[in-house]
């Protein structure tokens, strides 16, 4: 292993250019005479995704640079001999850079992360390019994050820490920084998937919430916790929570104490809170947002905010990010963080792990698991002990792959 200065696939009269491009960055180089060649765009976390791809005989060129690579740089990474890449949720994997990996005799590009609406997926199956992604390792993180945000919005958190540190603190009030308590109001989660149902559980069980959802499927094994949950608390003599699908988002923002977020990103999402829909919320509701920026119309927000003060809202993602909307910064109602929810070591070990296992498996011709439980991968006692599979792959039935049987294994 070494440190070096990428210098593959420049072959046209773009070389000074891209040199100089590929200059600014800092790369390394894992196995350097390995039989296929991976590009792996960022630093990541533990050692288990390299040994997966050093396992299957890759050549890996790290970026180490922690700058978001433009398109150009990419496509010189990708150069004239690139197998796989291991990619990131901020870069923008389209029709040109899937050609460009096409032609450079790539098979498969995995983000790492859950969420692909930075990748032409129609594009990649259109080149035969397999598209990797990294569920069922941010389940619980995600959702704690959310937790985290609807508490420290709800309970103005970052405003009183900033008053505590500015020394403005000159003895207990009984009106200082009045929140809002969340024991038994209404809960609306907008996306009834894995994260947005263990973080109702997470909120309903703690704080006896009853909870309204919105999503396109009904979400009979969520609906059963909750309602066992309330007969429980009603044997118990305590405060019974219940649980019912809306029919549209304008009659849960309606009900809801608290809304979040856990919906895909696609055309009929984008902006679904919009200046409409937070004018139904209630005026000291919670919104929060742990999915993807431009759910919500960043700038209606800000306006909202402004007019409500006792609105309150704890944001993970933005609509441009790393940018956030004129405004929104100095609201004292608005909890931001850099888009860090699923930022533990376990979970981010486990998404390099199955983005580099994703593209290893294809690479070596290997079956897709495409099974909920990753635990397989992400805790195998060694790479060998892992199963011979991609885990995730998103395309994988466009493009006719095989499916893993071993079952038994799960
Ligand atoms: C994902 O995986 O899609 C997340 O946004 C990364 O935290």
């Amino acid at each position: 292993m070494h440190n070096h200065q990428l210098s593959i696939g420049v072959s046209s009269c773009g070389l000074q250019l891209r040199r100089t491009l590929m200059a600014r960055l800092q790369w390394r180089t894992f196995n350097s005479n390995g039989r296929h060649r991976v590009v792996v765009t960022k630093p990541l976390v533990g050692e288990n995704w390299l040994e997966t791809l050093l396992a299957a005989d890759c050549r890996v060129d790290q970026c180490l640079s922690e700058r978001i690579l433009s398109r150009a740089e990419l496509r010189d990474a990708i150069g004239s001999r690139c197998d796989g890449v291991v990619g990131q949720l901020t870069e923008p994997w389209d029709e040109e850079l899937f050609r460009a990996l096409k032609s450079a005799g790539g098979k498969v590009y995995s983000n790492v992360a859950v969420g692909f609406d930075n990748v032409d997926v129609s594009a990649a199956t259109r080149h035969g390019i397999a598209v990797g992604n990294t569920p069922g390792v941010l389940t619980e993180t995600t959702a704690e994050m959310a937790v985290a945000l609807t508490f420290a919005a709800g309970r103005r958190l970052v405003e009183a820490d900033a008053f505590m540190r500015a020394g403005k603190y000159k003895g207990w009030l009984p009106t200082m920084f009045l929140g809002k308590l969340f024991y038994g109001k209404t809960l609306g989660i907008i996306g009834a998937g894995r994260i947005g149902s263990v973080y109702a559980l997470t909120m309903a069980r703690g704080c006896h919430m009853d909870v309204v959802y919105y999503d396109q499927f009904q979400n009979e094994q969520l609906e059963r916790k909750v309602r066992e949950t309330g007969s429980l608390y009603q044997q118990l003599g305590e405060r019974c929570i219940s649980i019912r699908r809306a029919e549209t988002v304008e009659e849960l923002l309606e009900a809801a104490d608290v809304v979040s977020l856990h919906t895909v990103l696609d055309a009929s999402t984008r902006h679904m809170i919009n200046n409409e829909r937070l004018r139904l919320m209630k005026k000291d509701a919670v919104l929060v947002n742990c999915g993807r920026g431009p759910l919500i119309d960043e700038r209606a927000l800000v306006q909202h905010c402004r007019e409500h003060p006792d609105f309150r809202v704890g944001l993970d993602v933005f609509e441009n990010e790393p940018q956030m909307a004129p405004g929104l910064a100095s609201l004292p109602n608005v909890v931001v963080v850099p888009h860090i929810a699923s930022a533990t070591v376990w979970t981010r070990t486990g998404m390099s792990t199955l983005a580099a296992a994703n593209v290893a498996g294809i690479i070596r011709g290997d079956p897709v698991w495409n099974q909920p439980d990753v635990l397989a991968f992400v805790d195998a006692p060694s790479v060998a002990a892992m199963p011979r599979a991609a885990p995730s792959i998103v395309n994988a039935k466009e493009l006719g792959l095989p499916q893993y049987k071993q079952m038994s294994r799960l």
